[in-house]
């Protein structure tokens, strides 16, 4: 009697033969290279013991699944697709992709800091016609010069792609780091000196969002979505900015107004900003708000796209299954009770 598994998008050569080949699974995987259709997706789910899916598919397939369920598995690292409590109260293991995306995207947050900072969407839109001048598109430097000396980086959210991508900005001579955490957990300065030494900057601590948007020269975004981070960064976070500072954000789109973001940028309460997700994605057309703002490097949720990293993605979003699936450890279970 195999156990059936569905899952929403094929893995690949390299990851799916980890599924395919083991005998006491039947799996159906959704066959084209597009979004799950919502539709298959619960028609198949019928009677399956373990579900495999993506971001874009809310996970939502109790009803359809049955009791048979006894394994979701998300290839991400994010998981407010999920119902953690419904996944709890049903006894349904639920594993997430956490590590191995981290270094992408903590690559891809110092890009857009650097992209925003010297304006590459304007540059490129005009480099045929581009007519030099001393100071044409000239903006903020990442790294510190002789006469700008100190750099501090704020992060929103401060977990472990916050922390890989402060690494990352010691080089560049930042040695201050503000960060502002969920209210709900009480502050360590014991822990926040650790991290201090941990990194080499002079000084890393915890403040309120008001502190953290006026001292910062970059803003990094990196703090799970959901309904705790709805619009954080909001017209009055905006207007706090400092007019030479950037905002990035790798984390999701809902974490950033988009509207009072594009008034911002054209109105220059801060330079520019560095976007990888934006609230309403993946429809967002040409006409978008941020599209349209001056100095906005706009990317379409690419933070972990790099070849080895969604392999390690999927291969532990497999892992995750087949752990569930058979009662084992699973790589990278998410603690559901909480
Ligand atoms: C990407 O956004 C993820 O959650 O993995
Ligand atoms: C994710 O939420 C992380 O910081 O790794």
């Amino acid at each position: 009697n195999k156990l059936k598994v569905v899952v929403s998008r094929d893995l690949g050569p390299d990851v799916m033969p980890l599924l395919l080949d083991n005998k006491e699974l039947d799996v159906v995987v959704w066959p084209h290279n597009s979004v799950c259709d919502r539709k298959w997706l619960l028609e198949n789910a019928a009677g399956a013991s373990g579900i495999l899916v993506m971001l874009s598919e809310k996970a939502k397939l109790f009803d359809a699944a049955g009791p048979s369920l006894r394994v979701v598995s998300t290839m991400s690292v994010g998981y407010e697709h999920a119902d953690l409590k419904e996944l709890a109260k049903r006894n349904i293991r639920f594993g997430y992709t956490p590590d191995v995306l981290t270094d992408a995207v903590a690559d891809l947050s110092i890009m857009l800091a650097l992209m925003a900072g010297r304006n590459t969407k304007e540059t490129t839109e005009i480099w045929p016609n581009f007519v030099w001048s001393p100071f044409a598109f000239c903006g903020p430097q990442l790294s510190t010069t002789s006469t700008s000396p100190k750099r501090t980086a704020g992060f929103i959210g401060f977990g472990r792609i916050a922390q890989a991508t402060l690494a990352r900005l010691v080089p560049f001579g930042f040695q201050h780091c503000l960060y502002a955490a969920n209210p709900s957990t009480p502050a360590d300065p014991a822990a926040d000196a650790a991290l201090a030494a941990k990194y080499g900057v002079r000084e890393l601590r915890r403040v309120l969002l008001a502190e953290l948007a006026s001292e910062s020269d970059v803003v990094f975004v990196l703090a799970p979505g959901g309904p705790a981070t709805y619009h954080i960064v909001d017209e009055k976070f905006l207007r706090a900015m400092k007019r030479s500072a950037v905002l990035v954000n790798t984390a999701r789109g809902t974490l950033v107004d988009s509207d009072a973001l594009a008034k911002a940028l054209h109105e220059g309460w801060l330079y520019g900003a560095g976007i990888d997700v934006v609230e309403g994605e993946p429809k967002i057309g040409a006409d978008h708000p941020l599209v349209k703002a001056p100095r906005c490097v706009v990317l379409p949720h690419i933070g972990s796209a790099t070849t080895d990293t969604r392999i390690g993605m999927a291969t532990l979003a497999a892992n995750n299954l087949l752990g569930g699936l058979f009662g084992k450890d699973m790589p990278a279970e998410l603690n559901t009770s909480r």
